[in-house]
């Protein structure tokens, strides 16, 4: 059981648990809290989950089960059987690492909130992935413009167990460290800020095409890899079967220089061969940006906040 301090550090949430407040997205005082403190790696506070948190996971999970036998790619099939998630608890992070760990080295790390994108990158490297813990309301479950544990858990953690998947994530992170590196070469502080902004913005599209959003062939016919459509019930389905969704072979070109908004189910969606072929993009995106091919492109979603281009600057 985590062992963590609330401010006071002779009170643990093991002693003094509050039901109540619980680890709803946008309703946790643990989260507020940790991030009043500056506080973004943490332990998972687990015996805050209430019953209602629970219930929201087993509602998600029992919900997009068949979607998943429908539409996803056979890793995350298989992926989903070795973390063994159960159905009706929101997963313990030191649970399911148990499984996840051996097959590939990626561990679930648990954080409070925003990571600035470096720093999330780098995770990646190191084969963390930051995880949020907090879980959407029971009223709420189709749609969260954030990140919560279903997302993370249920979408993105089944890949990690994926060798060719896991070796394709860390390739982003080291993307993140050559981007750092060009930026520090480059005197001119405008024009390092100006390239940083082309680099980490063609990184954020490509990553969110893929890991986020991709679509994969198969003997089948398509099938699903990116968390966001394999956490989300509507959109799983409409991103497969939908004619009005473009759907484009995978080219580094079109992925880099292509917009995207978080608010409304994607309409150009790009399908991988297979994640030896991702793996490939990954490093051709390196050697473009070694080139200074990235340093340009279209402008457009997504915005780049300062916070994420002065964690690529502080880099030491
Ligand atoms: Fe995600």
């Amino acid at each position: 059981m985590a062992h963590v301090t609330l401010g006071d550090p002779t009170l643990t949430l093991d002693a003094v648990p509050d039901p109540v407040a619980g680890l709803t997205t946008g309703e946790a005082p643990f989260i507020e809290d940790a991030l009043a403190h500056g506080e973004l790696f943490i332990d998972q506070p687990y015996n805050l989950y209430t019953d209602a948190n629970h219930d929201a996971w087993r509602r998600l999970y029992s919900r997009m089960r068949p979607r998943w036998g429908q539409f996803a790619n056979g890793a995350f099939l298989q992926g989903i059987e070795s973390l063994c998630l159960k159905p009706d608890r929101v997963p313990r992070l030191t649970d399911v690492n148990r499984f996840l760990s051996p097959l590939t080295g990626f561990q679930a790390k648990a954080v409070a909130g925003y990571v600035p994108a470096f720093l999330f990158f780098d995770c990646l490297r190191k084969r963390e992935f930051p995880t949020t813990v907090t879980i959407r309301r029971g009223d709420r479950l189709d749609y969260l413009p954030e990140p919560d544990i279903f997302h993370d858990i249920a979408g993105h953690v089944p890949m990690h167990t994926d060798r060719a998947f896991a070796d394709t994530l860390v390739r982003f992170g080291e993307c993140a460290h050559t981007g750092a590196e060009i930026a520090r070469s480059i005197r001119d502080a405008g024009e390092r800020r100006q390239t940083l902004k082309s680099i980490v913005q063609a990184m954020a599209r490509f990553f969110w095409f893929t890991v986020e959003f991709g679509l994969m062939r198969s003997r089948e016919g398509l099938r699903v890899y990116g968390s966001g459509l394999l956490s989300s019930f509507g959109e799983i389905q409409h991103a497969v079967e939908s004619p009005s969704v473009q759907r484009y072979p995978l080219q580094l070109e079109r992925a880099v220089n292509q917009g995207f908004a978080i608010d409304h189910y994607q309409p150009v969606l790009f399908v991988v061969e297979d994640f030896d072929h991702l793996y490939e993009l990954v490093g051709r995106m390196e050697q473009w940006m070694k080139q200074g091919k990235l340093n340009n492109v279209a402008p457009g979603e997504p915005f780049v906040a300062d916070a994420d281009l002065d964690s690529f600057l502080m880099v030491s």
